[in-house]
């Protein structure tokens, strides 16, 4: 789907920035673990398109894995619970793991993934997001590598929904839930 402006939504992030910043995160990944395999797990299905992007940047030897987790019901609200919905498909023990997620605003889902991942003992685990909002965390959380901070805003494309829409817009924008 190509960039287009219909009512509510507003380019935040155009294909080109965005382009250029996950090459930069692949080059930078490429280099602090050079020489290792890693082990990429994405979380479906928001962070599905920022991955597919991502370790085709990234010059190492690279395996993926999946994970799903529900956390908004539907729509812009969190529900503050999160429930694994998918597991892996392999054991993680002993890999250096990097973690890819859409998005990071109250950080309740990735504080939770990194938990139950570090029970499962990688060698190692960083957290890779696109994005993160500015605003304060409900759950503190350490992440190694961001793509873009955002305004506080509710954002699609790339990955991102809204009930499921708008996933395959090649631009981030923010969308106005204006009724
Ligand atoms: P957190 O648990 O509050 O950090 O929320 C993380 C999850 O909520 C992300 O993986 C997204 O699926 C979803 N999410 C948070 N903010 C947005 C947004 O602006 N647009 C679309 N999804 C979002
Ligand atoms: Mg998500």
């Amino acid at each position: 789907m190509s960039a287009r402006e219909p009512e509510g939504l507003r380019v935040l992030l155009r294909r080109r920035a965005i382009e250029r910043r996950v090459a930069a995160m692949g080059r930078q990944i490429s280099r602090e673990l050079r020489g290792r395999p890693v082990h990429f797990i994405a979380v479906l299905k928001g962070a599905s398109i920022f991955l597919a992007d991502l370790v085709r940047e990234v010059s190492l030897d690279v395996s993926l894995d999946f994970i799903a987790v529900s956390s908004y019901a539907e729509g812009t609200h969190s529900s503050g619970q999160v429930r694994l919905t998918k597991d892996l498909d392999s054991s993680i023990e002993g890999l250096d793991v990097i973690l890819v997620e859409d998005i990071l605003d109250s950080g309740l889902t990735m504080s939770y993934l990194e938990r139950i991942l570090l029970q499962r003992r990688p060698g190692s685990l960083r957290i890779a997001a696109l994005l993160a909002k500015r605003r304060r965390r409900v759950q503190p959380i350490e992440v190694d590598y961001v793509g873009f901070r955002i305004p506080n805003r509710f954002v699609v494309g790339y990955g991102l929904d809204y009930g499921e829409r708008y996933r395959n817009l090649r631009d981030i924008c923010v969308l106005s839930l204006a009724r």
